[in-house]
């Protein structure tokens, strides 16, 4: 197989007006599929049904589709997705779950755009793959109480694990938690996990987050055109032989933003490119270059942020 990997860097436009950040021209698109994800339809294109309770929306995933979410549900507790072929949608910029959460277990292809989820149930994660493919999270608001009170009081933002691959997650704002996004749940997993769990990571807020931005063991990731701001532990944590490549992100006050001999028995390899580092660390004690099989359009580090903050998150493409 030829992989084809054509970048296009954005030609920056300088702002001039007072205050206004210096570069943020987006070249990117911002309501399209991209990555390892791609070729991932969910429900298709249809109307699909609107559920405004609990009760209604696991009903609905049952039967798959298009689902789309009016309205902030609040204790729907964990949401099974069980079935593939199937879109959840939120409603204009303010719908979604609070205290509760997804998980997505032994399905293909999964859409999850526009929803607000903030505070999982106790010890669960806001959405949890496992064992899925084509698995695409995007322009989501994830959220939790801060980095205070015991850390494993809840699980994680966005998780996959048990063999998962072939997932895109963009446009999204993590922010206020302790842990971000774990790729691969063990370093015992090799036999499920290696060879598996390709991810993409772009145009994605980590703010006031502590550790996993992410950390992946055994799989492969590519993060770029990302904006980090205060993730005061970890950043992006290459562990048990995966191979991260990080390109034009912007770093500012995260301690060990890339990562590859932390918290495992192996450690993991990195590649970077043009990234941007203020008050920031960074320890790779192993390269390995990775080429993706795919097209994308990458905004330059120092725009990453303001297109982010701008285009990221809930609102911006709505249903
Ligand atoms: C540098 O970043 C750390 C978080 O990693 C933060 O606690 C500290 O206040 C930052 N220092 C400055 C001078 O901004």
């Amino acid at each position: 197989m030829h992989l084809l990997n054509t970048v296009a860097v954005a030609l920056t436009a300088a702002s001039t007006a007072l205050g206004a950040p210096l570069v943020s021209k987006r070249a990117a698109t911002v309501n399209e599929l991209v990555g390892y994800g791609a070729g991932t339809t969910g429900g298709g294109s249809g109307a699909g049904t609107t559920v405004t309770t609990c009760d209604a929306l696991a009903a609905a995933v049952k039967v798959g589709g298009v689902i789309k979410i009016n309205g902030m549900l609040d204790g729907c507790d964990i949401i099974k997705i069980a079935k593939g072929d199937i879109s959840i949608l939120g409603v204009g910029a303010n719908s979604g779950l609070k205290n509760g959460g997804f998980q997505i277990r032994k399905v293909s292809n999964v859409i999850i755009r526009n929803l607000k989820l903030a505070v999982a149930p106790k010890g669960k994660d806001l959405i949890d793959i496992d064992a899925s493919t084509k698995i695409w999270v995007d322009h989501c608001d994830f959220a939790s109480v801060g980095m205070t009170g015991d850390k494993d009081t809840y699980d994680g933002m966005l998780d996959a694990k048990h063999g998962s691959d072939f997932l895109t997650f963009s446009w999204n704002k993590f922010h206020d938690h302790w842990k971000g996004s774990l790729v691969g749940h063990s370093d015992n997993a090799a036999s499920e996990d290696t060879g598996k769990l390709h991810v993409t990571y772009h145009h994605n807020l980590f703010e006031n987050v502590n550790s996993r931005l992410p950390s992946v063991r055994f799989g492969t990731a590519h993060v770029y055109s990302s904006c980090y701001n205060n993730g005061p532990t970890s950043g992006i944590n290459s562990r048990m032989g995966a191979v991260v490549f990080v390109e034009e992100n912007s770093f500012t006050d995260t301690q060990l933003a890339i990562v590859t001999d932390l918290d495992s028995d192996l450690e993991g390899f990195a590649s970077e490119k043009n990234n941007l580092y203020v008050n920031s660390s960074k320890r790779i004690t192993q390269t390995k270059s990775l080429t993706v099989p795919y097209k994308y359009t990458i905004d330059p580090a120092a725009s990453a942020c303001a297109i982010v903050r701008k285009s990221a998150g809930t609102g911006v493409v709505t249903f």
